[in-house]
C-alpha cells in the first residue's frame, strides 16, 4: 500500500516537470539542502536552448519589479504541511451542499486547493485590501528553503494575529502589497479553467500597479477590460470627486474564449416593461404620430429615472402599421469606397432615392429582401438616404460597457436589513457582483466561482441570487481570514460572513417557495489548520530526538476521522464538496465519498471484516490509517484481499 505524506503540492517541482516536458535535455539531478537527490534545471543548457532570447545582468528590460518579488514567488511555490478541517456545526446542509467557506489565510488555502481545483474555476472575483494606508496586510512567512517553510508552516494555526498595519510611512508600502497579492494571484491563476476569467476590484492607490502585475501574470493579451464603477459623488472634493473604483478583468486565455465563440451579453435593463408599455400605447385609440410621441416621452422619463438605459431608449419610434418599437439609425451604406450601386424606388413617391457616395452595403437581392421584410426605413420623400431598422423585441441582449454608476451605499443598507446592523464596513454590492459574474461566465449555470478575499461573503450571496433567479447550479468557494472584530456576537469577519450566508440562504429559500427545494443555500465550513500528522516531514535532527516509537503515533490527538478524510480528498485531488455518507461497519466509522469514488476508514484498528466489506463494494479508492493494522501480516492480508475481490481499487494508507 502506498503511504502518503500529506502536504500541499510542491509547485517548484511541478514547474520543473513542465520545463522537462519542453526541454528534457536540460533536466539534471542535484542534492537539496537535506542531502536528497532531486531533479533540477541545468540553466547553462536551458540558456543554450533559448540562446539569443535570454536577458541577463543589468541589461534594461521591460518589467514590474520591487524588492521582495523573488521571495514572494518562492512563497507561492513552497509546499505547506497544512490541511482543511471541516466544521459541521458552522456549516449549512453539510452533507449535500456544493459550496465551501474556508476560514484562514488565502495563500495557504490556495495552495491546499491546487490539486482538487486545478483548472476548474470559471470565475474568480476578488476585492483585496486596496492599500489605502489604513489597511492591514497579512504577514506572509517568506522563509528560505522549502523544508524550512514546511517545518514552520506546520506549526502555526493562528492567522488573524498576523495582520499588520501597512501605512504609507512604511518604506515598503507598495512592495509589501505587491508581494502579498503577487503570490496569491499566481496560485489563483492555475485554478482557473482555460475559459475562466478573473475580476479584481481595486482602488486608485494600487490600480496602476495591479494592472501591470496582471499583465505580467496573465499576459497583456488576456486583458479584457478595466471597468469603472462610479459609486458616489462628494461635492466637497477639492479637485475632482473620485468616487470611482475599478474592476480589472482578465481571461485566463482570451484566444480560447475567441475560439469557443464566447460573446458576453446581458439582458437589456427594463426590456419587458418597455415592450409592455409600447403594446399598451398601441392598443389605445390613437393616430400613429401621437402614439410615437407618447412612446418617446415615456422612454425619456424612464431613462431619467434610471429604469431603462440607452440600449432600450434608442428604440424611440413605434413602427407605423405594427406598433413595434424600432430604431431607424442603422447605416446601410458601404464602408469605404466602391460598394454596389443600383436604383431603389421610394415607396410613396416611386422616384429613385438618393444614392450614397460609397454605394449600398448589400447586394441588390439582399436589399430587396430587407425592404420586403420591413427592415429598411425611408424618409418622407426620395431625398433622404434610407436607413436600417432594428426591432427592440429582436434584440433582447446587449453588450456591457466599461463604465457604470451605482450608489455604493446601497450595499450597506442591504447589510443592515439582513443582519440588523452594519457589521461589516463597505461590503460590495451583490447586485453588481451578480451582474458581472453572470456576464463573464457567459451565463453558464453551473459555474464554479471563487472569492479568496471574501469579507462579508457578498460573492456567495450573489451566486445564490443568480441561482434563485434562473434555477442554476453555480457553486462558490469563499476564503476569509479569521480577522478579529470587536463585536459581542461575532469574533471574526469569517463568522460574520458565515452568519450572513446563513440568513441570506434562509431568505432566498423562503422567497423561492416550492422552487426553493432544489436551491443550494448551504455551505461546508472548513478551517485552514496545521496538518493532521504529528510528524510530517520533520527535519532530520528532530527525527532522531523523537525516536521512532513516537513517530509511529503519527496522527495528532483530537483529529477526527472527518479531518483525515478531508486531507485525503485534498491529497487525492478530489473536490471537497463531494457528497459524503457516514456509516458504521463492524463498529468502525466508515466514510463513503461520492458513491464509491472513495471509501475511507480511519479507525485506530481495522478488522478483516471491515476490509472485506469495503473491498466488496469495489470503490475506486480505499484508504486506512497506516497504524490501524495489527501487524505487517494483517496489512499484507488486506492488500491481498483487495487484489482478489476488487483489483482496480487503489489502496492507500496515511
Ligand atoms: C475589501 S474586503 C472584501 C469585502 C468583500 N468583497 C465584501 O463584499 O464583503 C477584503 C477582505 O480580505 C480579507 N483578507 C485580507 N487578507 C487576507 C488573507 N491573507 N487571507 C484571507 N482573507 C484576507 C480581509 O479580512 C477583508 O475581509
Amino acid at each position: 500500500m502506498e503511504k502518503r505524506t500529506l502536504h500541499s503540492p510542491d509547485l517548484t517541482a511541478r514547474n520543473i516537470e513542465r520545463i522537462a516536458d519542453l526541454f528534457p535535455q536540460v533536466i539534471t539531478e542535484s542534492r537539496n539542502a537535506e542531502g536528497n537527490v532531486t531533479l533540477a534545471v541545468d540553466f547553462d543548457l536551458l540558456r543554450q536552448e533559448l540562446s539569443d532570447h535570454v536577458v541577463e545582468g543589468p541589461q534594461e528590460r521591460y518589467r514590474l519589479d520591487w524588492p521582495g518579488k523573488r521571495a514572494a514567488a518562492f512563497a507561492a511555490n513552497a509546499p505547506i504541511a497544512k490541511t482543511l478541517r471541516p466544521v459541521r456545526e458552522e456549516s449549512v446542509d453539510f452533507n449535500t451542499t456544493k459550496n465551501l467557506f474556508i476560514e484562514g489565510d488565502n495563500l495557504e488555502a490556495l495552495k491546499l486547493l491546487q490539486e482538487s481545483y486545478l483548472g476548474k474555476v470559471k470565475a474568480i472575483y476578488i476585492d483585496p485590501p486596496y492599500n489605502t494606508g489604513n489597511d492591514f496586510l497579512y504577514e506572509d512567512d517568506f522563509a528560505q528553503s522549502s523544508a524550512d517553510y514546511l517545518a514552520r508552516s506546520g506549526q502555526k494555526s493562528e492567522t488573524g494575529d498576523r495582520l499588520v498595519a501597512n501605512t504609507e510611512a512604511n518604506g515598503r508600502f507598495h512592495s509589501d502589497w505587491l508581494s502579498m497579492i503577487y503570490c496569491r494571484l499566481k496560485l489563483a491563476r492555475s485554478l482557473l479553467a482555460d475559459d475562466g476569467v478573473l475580476i479584481a476590484a481595486i482602488g486608485d492607490g494600487e490600480h496602476a500597479n495591479l494592472r501591470l502585475l496582471l499583465d505580467q501574470l496573465f499576459g497583456a493579451e488576456n486583458f479584457i477590460s478595466d471597468v469603472v464603477w462610479q459609486g458616489g459623488r462628494k461635492n466637497d472634493s477639492r479637485y475632482v470627486s473620485s468616487g470611482a473604483d475599478y474592476m480589472l478583468i482578465y481571461a485566463k486565455n482570451e484566444m480560447q474564449l475567441g475560439d469557443l465563440g464566447v460573446r458576453w451579453r446581458e439582458p437589456k435593463v427594463g426590456l419587458d416593461t418597455a415592450l409592455a408599455k409600447a403594446a399598451a400605447i398601441w392598443s389605445t385609440p390613437r393616430n400613429d404620430d401621437d402614439a410615437s410621441a407618447r412612446w418617446k416621452s415615456w422612454l425619456k422619463s424612464r431613462k431619467a429615472a434610471g429604469e431603462i438605459t440607452d440600449s432600450v431608449a434608442r428604440y424611440d419610434q413605434l413602427q407605423p402599421g405594427t406598433g413595434r418599437p424600432i430604431n431607424t439609425y442603422g447605416n446601410i451604406t458601404w464602408p469605404g469606397r466602391g460598394g454596389p450601386t443600383y436604383e431603389i424606388l421610394h415607396p410613396i413617391t416611386r422616384k429613385p432615392v438618393s444614392l450614397p457616395k460609397t454605394g449600398w452595403r448589400f447586394q441588390k437581392d439582399e436589399m430587396d429582401r430587407r425592404i420586403a421584410a420591413g427592415q429598411i426605413w425611408f424618409g418622407p420623400d426620395e431625398t433622404a438616404i434610407p436607413r436600417g431598422i432594428s426591432f427592440l423585441d429582436e434584440t433582447s441582449d446587449q453588450v456591457a460597457i466599461s463604465v457604470f454608476e451605482q450608489d455604493r451605499k446601497a450595499a450597506s443598507t442591504d447589510m443592515r436589513n439582513l443582519m440588523g446592523e452594519i457589521v461589516f464596513e463597505n461590503p460590495k454590492d451583490r447586485r453588481v457582483l451578480a451582474r458581472w459574474l453572470r456576464l463573464v461566465t457567459g451565463g453558464a449555470k453551473d459555474a464554479l466561482v471563487l472569492d479568496f478575499f471574501a469579507g462579508s461573503g457578498s460573492t456567495g450571496h450573489a451566486v445564490m441570487d443568480l441561482n434563485a433567479a434562473d434555477g442554476g447550479h453555480r457553486r462558490y468557494i469563499l476564503v476569509q481570514l479569521d480577522e478579529a472584530v470587536a463585536h459581542t456576537d461575532y469574533n471574526s469577519i469569517a463568522s460574520i460572513a458565515r452568519e450572513r450566508l446563513r440568513r441570506a440562504g434562509a431568505q432566498a429559500k423562503k422567497a423561492a417557495g416550492l422552487l426553493g427545494a432544489s436551491l443550494d443555500v448551504g455551505f461546508r465550513s472548513l478551517h485552514v489548520d496545521s496538518g493532521n500528522k504529528a510528524d510530517v516531514l520533520r527535519v532530520a535532527d528532530d527525527t532522531e530526538q523523537l525516536g521512532l516509537d513516537a513517530l509511529e503515533l503519527s496522527i495528532k490527538p483530537g483529529r477526527s476521522g472527518e479531518d483525515l478524510l478531508f486531507q485525503v480528498l485534498l491529497d487525492w485531488g478530489l473536490e471537497l464538496s463531494l457528497p459524503i455518507v457516514r456509516e458504521s461497519v463492524d463498529g468502525r466509522e466508515v466514510f463513503s465519498v461520492d458513491d464509491g469514488a472513495l471509501i475511507a476508514c480511519f479507525a485506530e484498528s481495522v478488522t478483516p471484516e471491515v476490509v472485506r466489506v469495503i473491498a466488496e463494494r469495489s470503490p475506486l479508492r480505499a484508504v486506512f490509517r497506516d497504524d490501524a493494522f495489527e501487524s505487517d501480516a494483517a496489512r499484507i492480508n488486506a492488500e491481498q484481499l483487495f487484489r482478489e475481490v476488487s483489483p482496480p481499487t487503489e489502496v492507500r494508507t496515511i
